[in-house]
């Protein structure tokens, strides 16, 4: 078999299947569309539903999946700077999950990022790891979490010298980047593998002009989600590694454990036609995006009323890059919400975004993106700020939407045992003092304001009483109105020193 950049075992032995006309005695059900809906052939597409196809199902003979999967993951860990690649067919969150659970067990303390993605959360309630946080700094003029910096990621891992692993979420959903090299130097110095959450980073380490990836940086693990930014097909991820100070043999049947016996064949072939893509024209792809980003940008800032987040990040805690080709823009001072924003967007100009918060929007610029697609964005934004302009709406301080965090109290048990073990829902205002028994996440900023094992502190619940009065989007808790709170029941609540 070739094994250059240029080639795809997996998407060329899709090609074979298709080509070759078999009569399927395997799954799926649907037997290459024969058996579909007449409403899911119309949707789906006929030539999806005809390569839809497992791996190990009727692609190749049964033997011979296993090498095709295994050739393709040698040449992605290759391109992506690994020791060991794993293709992922349930995003990025099943890499943590395999990560956390391969490094950590029952009680096992791990250093992580206050606003880690919530996959890290479950991941610790799944292996029984202990948490030590490490709290990002939160811009206080946009409502979003900066990067963790080196002087608190030193602290904790002085707290905590017996750590098996120090995540770091980079770069951020809004491109911030943490000091991966120095954090890289600063872990492994402790004796502590560095592990970085890069699911919005699966292009860096294609283009120059971009951030360091965390592989070029010296980590020992990371995760980068090849449907978010690159052209794999939505679930598809990577996980990479490095086998110094991890076992490759554990992860890999962690991963084996956390993944479906039966992965698409469709998700597999598009990361190796993603990775083939990157290696052989990343360079030139990524550029021309950075430059349709900047454009953008610039445009976008001379809109009275609009504005970006751009260069000036890098002067603030905890962010030692940025990733020019994330647009966060608010219509604050114009009166509008980032979801009032979104809303209008979406009904009066048909354009979608990527996320919206209280106060921002944020918009994703990949070289799927023609020049046409981002005039179009500017001349809405444009007309946007022209109408709401002229109907004097009023002038909203951003700042006056956000609230202060409550402080990190102490984690007083794992967020396993505070999940798993006997709980109550309670009034918020009568749960001072106890244990938080799940996790509440108001955005913004998107970090968790309390995790399962948490103490409740008063400081705590006047911001639940301020975030349910003002209604503030929360994922997490049972009671999504913050009326009440599930706390463990009295008698469990054990003191850790
Ligand atoms: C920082 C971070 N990590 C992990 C994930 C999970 O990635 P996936 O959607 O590929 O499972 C996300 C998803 O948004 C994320 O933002």
């Amino acid at each position: 078999m070739d094994h250059t950049q240029e080639s795809t075992p997996l998407l060329d032995a899709l090609r074979r299947y298709r080509e070759r006309d078999y009569t399927p005695f395997h799954t799926p059900g649907h037997k290459r569309g024969k058996g579909a809906s007449d409403g899911a052939r119309e949707v789906l597409g006929a030539a999806f539903l005809d390569v839809d196809v497992a791996l190990a199902g009727g692609v190749e003979d049964t033997r011979e999946s296993a090498g095709l999967l295994g050739a393709a993951e040698a040449l992605a860990a290759a391109a992506w700077g690994a020791e060991r690649c794993f293709f992922l067919v349930n995003g990025s969150t099943s890499g943590v999950h395999s990560l956390v659970l391969t490094l950590a067990g029952p009680q096992d303390y791990v250093i992580v990022p206050r606003n880690s993605h919530k996959s890290l959360l479950a991941a610790l309630i799944f292996s029984g790891a202990m948490p030590q946080y490490v709290e990002p700094a939160i811009d206080p003029e946009w409502g979003i979490p900066l990067n963790i910096s080196n002087k608190k990621a030193a602290a904790a891992l002085a707290a905590r010298p017996d750590a098996k692993a120090f995540f770091v979420t980079s770069p951020t959903y809004n491109g911030f980047g943490a000091d991966l090299e120095h954090l890289a130097g600063a872990t492994h110095a402790a004796g502590v593998p560095l592990i970085v959450d890069q699911a919005w980073g699966p292009h860096l380490r294609f283009c120059s002009k971009l951030p360091i990836d965390a592989m070029s940086a010296g980590a020992d693990a990371a995760v980068t989600s090849v449907h978010k930014l690159i052209s794999g097909v939505t679930q598809s991820s990577v996980l990479l590694a490095r086998g110094e100070r991890l076992s490759l043999h554990r992860l890999e049947s962690i991963v084996r454990m956390t993944q479906s016996t039966s992965p698409q064949m469709p998700i597999l072939a598009s990361i190796d036609a993603a990775r083939a893509q990157m290696a052989t024209q990343g360079e030139a792809l990524w550029s021309q995006a950075v430059e349709l980003a900047e454009w953008a940008r610039g445009q976008i800032d001379d809109i009275a009323g609009l504005r970006c987040v751009g260069d000036e990040c890098l002067q603030k805690e905890g962010v030692y890059s940025f990733d020019r080709t994330r647009l966060t823009v608010t219509g604050c001072s114009l009166g509008h919400s980032g979801y009032a924003l979104e809303s209008i967007l979406r009904n009066d100009y048909s354009i979608a975004v990527e996320a919206a918060d209280p106060l921002n929007i944020v918009l994703n610029v990949t070289y799927g993106d023609s020049m046409d697609d981002l005039r179009t964005l500017v001349a809405a934004l444009r007309d946007y700020a022209a109408r709401y302009r002229d109907a004097g709406q009023a002038a909203q301080s951003c700042a006056g939407l956000l609230i202060k965090l409550p402080a990190f109290t102490r984690q007083a048990m794992t967020p396993r045992e505070a999940f798993f073990g006997a709980s109550e829902a309670l009034p918020v205002a009568a749960c001072a003092g106890r244990v938080s028994a799940e996790i509440v996440t108001p955005y913004p900023p998107g970090i968790p304001v309390l995790g399962p094992g948490e103490e409740v502190s008063d400081e705590t619940v006047a911001y639940l009483a301020e975030a349910a009065r003002r209604r503030l989007h929360v994922h997490g808790p049972e009671d999504l109105t913050l009326q009440k709170l599930r706390v463990v029941k009295e008698s469990r609540k054990r003191r850790r020193a």
